[in-house]
């Protein structure tokens, strides 16, 4: 039997242990994928054990993902440039900390709504974490142009920089908007505005995007928001978060195996856990 585990701080909520297990049968592989609560200060020792135990595979949660930076042998260019690591890889004891996050949002954004990102204008609302994972993952797929845009223009700002050395990302503040947005083929909400409980906020206004362009919000709870339920009676295409945390989940189950992922069998199972 081969161990896999997901940390974080709290960890109760987790539906990675429900993911991914469902994801070894699926696929046939002899697998236990478990939750773990970690506390900061218990870190090292987590990795130590991992080390001892052989544990082949760790997704690491909030609010480890940067903390354990240190105690891993390699980060590769995708925790690198994101700055935090969600997926760490023990081949025959080196521990190299990857971040499927920002890759899993465009996996999902390609396989659920738009196959083809080249050449597209993009506009990503929010400069945080999450924004940064997903701006990353998106100048891997030669877009005509990605335009960071965010409330506090100097964290936007900052963000492109940092992601210069990988792709040419634009900086603009939230006055901006009204006028990108008529210009996008696909506008990405990576803020909380509209999560649960404020369920009646509205990151930006959709009668802003063109009918036909891709409206995407990076929030699952609710499923659709009003940013996408306007957006969508606006005649946009429309794509949730949910997708994300499935693909962030299958590709570290296809870095851990080695195998695609059951992509359809994950996808249900968090599913059936959400609803
Ligand atoms: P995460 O890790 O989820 O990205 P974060 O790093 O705290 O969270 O970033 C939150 C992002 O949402 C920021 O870009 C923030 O804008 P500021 O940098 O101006 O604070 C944005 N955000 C949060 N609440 C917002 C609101 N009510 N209106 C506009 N932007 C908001």
């Amino acid at each position: 039997t081969v161990l896999y585990a997901v940390i974080g701080d709290p960890i109760r909520h987790s539906k990675s242990p429900l993911m991914l297990n469902r994801a070894f049968a699926e696929a046939g592989i002899n697998g236990v994928y478990t939750a773990f609560h970690v506390k900061k200060e218990q870190l090292g020792d987590f990795v130590a054990g991992v080390r001892a135990m052989g544990v082949r595979g760790v997704n690491v949660t909030i609010p480890h993902k940067l903390d354990i930076m240190p105690h891993l042998d390699r980060i590769d260019e995708s925790s690198r440039a994101i700055g935090a690591v969600n997926t760490i890889v023990n081949d025959d004891g080196v521990l190299t900390g990857y971040n499927t996050d920002g890759l899993g949002y465009v996996r999902s954004l390609k396989e659920e709504v738009e196959p083809e990102l080249a050449g597209k204008r993009i506009v990503v609302l929010g400069a945080g974490g999450a924004a940064r994972g997903v701006l990353y993952a998106l100048t891997k797929e030669r877009p005509g142009a990605i335009t960071v845009v965010n409330r506090t223009l100097a964290k936007a700002e900052a963000l492109a920089r940092d992601l210069a050395p990988y792709g040419t990302v634009a900086a603009a503040d939230s006055g901006a908007l009204a006028r990108l947005c008529a210009d996008a083929d696909i506008v990405i909400n990576t803020t909380s505005v509209g999560m649960h409980p404020s369920t009646d906020e509205v990151p930006l206004d959709a009668g802003w995007l063109r009918p036909g362009a891709v409206a995407s919000d990076l929030i699952y709870n609710p499923m659709v928001t009003r940013f996408l339920r306007e957006a969508e009676q606006r005649g946009c295409r429309i794509h949730g978060g949910l997708g994300m945390f499935v693909y962030q989940g299958a590709l570290a189950f296809e870095y851990w195996t080695g195998r695609p992922a059951p992509v359809a069998a994950m996808r249900e199972v968090v599913l059936r856990a959400f609803t």
